[in-house]
């Protein structure tokens, strides 16, 4: 099983995103997953230009280069593609939708119906695709990741893939910021590194185990007034 996961966060490694794909990649490898990471943060992917080359002059690929040519090919393998970003402006950041506008080549240009729907046939054979959502936000509240998941259940659709579900931490600098000082959270890695090894071991992430990934870490007036205390002393 091949899985490929996509860290769009500008803080690379350090950043609170990773502090939860971290442990699910865990999950994925200890259940026997052949793991590939990808930092947007380390690579160099142009914009899509939108000349259309890679349907119609030559098909598949893509005229620049750029290290999209090096990750394309090991997306085309993947069974597991995994996306995550911090939220950015109730969306992912600029250079994950960067990549992600780079997969175009992965579709031909004919229009089929898939259901009651248009989409573009894919070049890859991989069957019973699957992806995944890491992310992580400022704001207290879980619903402020509805855009991102609905847009990222949108793009698992015309990629022709299953979306198997999200591991969201919302008040993700108090996460960080607990672990460090020691605090009862760690049951917050446990649930990601299940959520890795259930996917490789049942194909699906229980819903009990997702909600453990995204459970509240402290009450939200008490969260507004220490984040507020520690902006006041940063600024
Ligand atoms: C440009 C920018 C936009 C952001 N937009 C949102 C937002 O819309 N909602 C939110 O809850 N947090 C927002 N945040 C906060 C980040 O999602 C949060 O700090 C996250 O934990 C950062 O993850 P990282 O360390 O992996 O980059 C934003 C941060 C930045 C820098």
């Amino acid at each position: 099983m091949k899985v490929v996961a996509i860290n769009g966060s500008p803080q690379g490694e350090k950043g609170n995103t990773a502090l939860i794909l971290g442990p699910f990649l865990e999950g994925l490898k200890a259940a026997g997953a052949d793991v590939r990471v990808f930092l947007t943060k380390a690579m160099t992917v142009h914009p899509c230009q939108g000349e259309y080359n890679c349907w119609f002059r030559t098909p598949g690929r893509c005229f620049q280069e750029d290290d999209m040519q090096t990750l394309l090919p090991e997306v085309v393998e993947a069974n597991v593609l995994v996306l995550a970003t911090p939220l950015y402006v109730d969306g992912m950041t600029g250079p994950l939708k960067t990549v992600v506008d780079r997969m175009i080549p992965l579709g031909d240009p004919k229009i089929e119906m898939r259901g009651d729907h248009c989409r573009h046939p894919g070049r890859s054979t991989v069957k019973d695709r699957k992806m995944v959502l890491v992310s992580n936000c400022g704001f207290w509240e879980l619903d402020n990741f509805d855009t991102l998941v609905s847009h990222v259940q949108a793009i698992a659709r015309n990629l022709d893939a299953a979306f198997a579900g999200a591991l969201l931490r919302p008040h993700g600098p108090a996460f960080k910021a607990m672990l460090d000082r020691h605090l009862p959270v760690t049951d917050v890695l446990d649930a990601a590194r299940d959520a890795g090894r259930q996917l490789i071991e049942t194909g699906s992430i229980a819903p009990e185990t997702l909600s453990a990934v995204s459970r509240p870490l402290l009450p939200r007036d008490q969260y507004v007034a220490t984040a507020n205390q520690h902006m006041a002393r940063r600024g």
